[in-house]
């Protein structure tokens, strides 16, 4: 069978990305433009600045994926570009360079709906890795609990009603004076902290319910952390991140395991920028194996923002089919 090259185009937050995948799995560049040092100083993305630079960036990101990648424009045989969820000004960057090239190089367009993206990487990650499975998506702005049926068919059993897990990761960091994003420093600074030192609550909501809060959590840590300044006790940040993240993996993990045994699902896979945490994929990698499951999870630069993944979902969106208008908006709620 023919070879198959897509060109991957995210643009849905604070990273311009292009790259280059073969066939949905093989990566041959995946080039990511970061604008993180910008938005640090804001302590979060800002984004009308962020619209601003991935119009900047993103014609020599493009030129740099097709460069490394050792092709030229006209092997290319599919578009896919992320259309939401995510910032809207941010979006229609690398929307419409997207379909420009679909255009101008006459070939096939598909939009990437970014959560799926995410869960693709597990494909690029694991050359084996076939649905069905339980896949837990725990990003900056989304955390879900899906049942990946096929490719393109997804059941969401559970989601964040308030803060996404790595929101509040960012937030709590925030709190701590540690900076942005915060996710990472959290991660570095809990190894050194005894992660019972506080017992901050856990949201379990309904019985059964596979959904997730973390505004409450949040707002025990700040209350805390007041509570300490106010008595004029010393805080111990190590402390406090380690017992945080505790209660975010705790509940993570129960509530994946959880469904993984009520739908028979004997595979979990994790996705997302909060899947770069160490805590999170030690626990779920231990429970997973407990109870004899298979447990897959993508290296650090596939979980957080990058265009290689989807690419990947582009290309099982056209192989079952599904193909984009040029007419395509950006969407900035858009739901899996
Ligand atoms: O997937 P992503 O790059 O962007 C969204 O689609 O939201 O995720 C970014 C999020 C940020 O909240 C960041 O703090 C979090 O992922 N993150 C982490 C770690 N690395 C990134 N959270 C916890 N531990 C980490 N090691
Ligand atoms: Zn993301």
């Amino acid at each position: 069978m023919k070879d198959l090259i897509v060109i991957g185009i995210e643009s849905s937050c604070d990273e311009t990305s292009c790259a280059i995948v073969k066939n949905g799995r093989e990566v041959l560049s995946n080039i990511i433009s970061s604008q993180i040092d910008i938005h640090k100083k804001f302590g979060g993305v800002v984004p009308e600045v962020a619209s601003r630079k991935h119009v900047e960036v993103i014609s020599n990101v493009v030129k740099e994926a097709i460069e490394k990648a050792n092709i030229s424009f006209e092997d290319i045989d599919l578009i896919a570009a992320t259309y939401g969820p995510g910032l809207v000004g941010a979006l229609l960057v690398g929307l419409s360079y997207a379909k420009g090239l679909a255009l101008s190089l006459n070939k096939p367009f598909v939009g990437v709906n970014h959560i799926e993206g995410h869960i693709a990487a597990n494909y690029i990650a694991h050359k084996e890795l076939e649905p069905p499975y339980l896949c837990l998506i725990v990003s900056g702005g989304h955390t879900h609990l899906v049942l990946v049926k096929d490719y393109t068919e997804f059941e969401v059993l559970g989601r964040t009603r308030d803060d996404a897990a790595g929101e509040a990761y960012d937030k709590v960091a925030r709190a701590l004076g540690l900076g942005y994003p915060g996710g990472p420093l959290i991660d570095a600074l809990a190894k050194e902290g005894d992660e019972y030192a506080v017992d901050f609550p856990k949201a379990y909501l309904e019985d059964e319910s596979f959904d997730f809060s973390f505004s409450g959590l949040k707002s025990a840590v700040l209350n805390y952390l007041n509570k300490m300044q106010m008595t004029g006790k010393e805080i111990k940040r190590e402390d406090v991140a380690a017992s945080f993240q505790r209660s975010v993996v705790e509940i993570l993990t129960e509530k994946a395991i959880l469904a993984a045994k009520k739908y028979k699902m004997n595979t979990i896979c994790l996705a997302g920028g909060v899947a770069a945490n160490s805590k999170l994929r030690d626990t779920l990698e231990k429970e997973c194996k407990k109870e004899g499951i298979n447990f897959y999870y993508p290296p650090i630069s596939l979980c957080t923002d990058n265009a290689a993944m989807i690419a990947s979902a582009g290309y099982f969106n056209y192989k079952a089919g599904l193909v984009s208008n040029l007419g395509l908006n950006a969407y900035p709620s858009l739901k899996i």
